[in-house]
């Protein structure tokens, strides 16, 4: 346990538009944090920010006290999860894990082999180590993607709408896959509007509008109990089911 992220009066502008204003943020180990909020409030400009994907223009982020400028300044303990994938077409699913083993962590052929059919495993696709991207659903994809942001062993993994392009059965087992290392007890990050999936298990929900938290808390402060007009708005408009 402990505070893996401290973020202090984040600003962020492109060109004279302001994103991100003075915003204060905390994720410690072991937390699943799932930010929300409507299109355009910032979601994906933060977590880009957070993972050293785009400079801030103020204040400083902080992991386990070292500032993140760029992504190599995370040293490879933030984890990214995309919405499309990102996954490379022209290797099979195996060779898109046991790559960044290879080059990154230097590790042996055997090794990085033996690594990658445990991750294939343990999101249940080791069926298809010899396939291409191509051939599998867009959910399969997705846990490929899983599997190779957890070969790195990041401290803490990013998902930017991980789900967003996915039929609603394809979402799903993805955010059953999600839900299995949130017990494991692996830090995560969510971005994302299925709000129904994500409050079964994050611990904290932080609602962004207009650059700013407005407000966050867990899932029933947030969900049940706290009395805010902007958050109730954007709920009705999201297709949010009251338990
Ligand atoms: N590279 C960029 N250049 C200029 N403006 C940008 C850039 N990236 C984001 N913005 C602007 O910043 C604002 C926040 O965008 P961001 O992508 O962070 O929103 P979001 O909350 O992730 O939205 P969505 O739910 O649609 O993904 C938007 O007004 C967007 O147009
Ligand atoms: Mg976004």
């Amino acid at each position: 346990m402990g505070e893996l992220i401290k973020i202090n009066n984040l600003s962020k502008s492109f060109d004279e538009i302001k994103v991100l204003e003075s915003l204060n943020m905390q994720v410690e180990s072991g937390e699943v944090v799932a930010i929300i909020g409507a299109s355009g409030s910032g979601k994906s400009t933060l977590v880009r920010c957070i993972a050293g994907l785009e400079p801030v223009s103020g204040g400083e982020i902080l992991l386990h006290d070292t500032a993140v400028v760029n992504t190599a300044s995370t040293n490879g303990k933030i984890g990214m999860v995309f919405q499309n994938f990102n996954l490379f077409p022209h290797y099979t699913v195996g060779k898109n894990i046991t790559m960044p083993l290879k080059t990154i962590l230097k590790m042996s052929d055997d090794l990085a082999i033996a690594k990658a059919k445990a991750l294939l495993d343990k999101v249940h696709i080791l069926d298809k180590f010899d396939q291409y991207p191509n051939n599998l659903s867009g959910g399969q994809k997705q846990r490929v993607a899983i599997a190779r942001a957890l070969a790195l062993e990041p401290e803490i993994i990013i998902f930017d709408e991980p789900t967003s392009s996915l039929d609603p059965e394809l979402a799903h087992e993805v955010f059953e896959t999600i839900s299995d290392l949130a017990k494991e007890g692996q830090t995560m990050l969510i971005v994302t509007h299925q709000i129904n999936a994500i409050r079964r298990f994050a611990t904290r929900i932080v609602f962004l509008n207009q650059g700013k938290i407005e407000v966050e808390g867990a899932p029933d402060y947030i969900f049940n109990q706290v009395d805010h007009p902007n958050l109730h708005q954007f709920l009705k408009q999201v297709d949010f089911e009251d338990l």
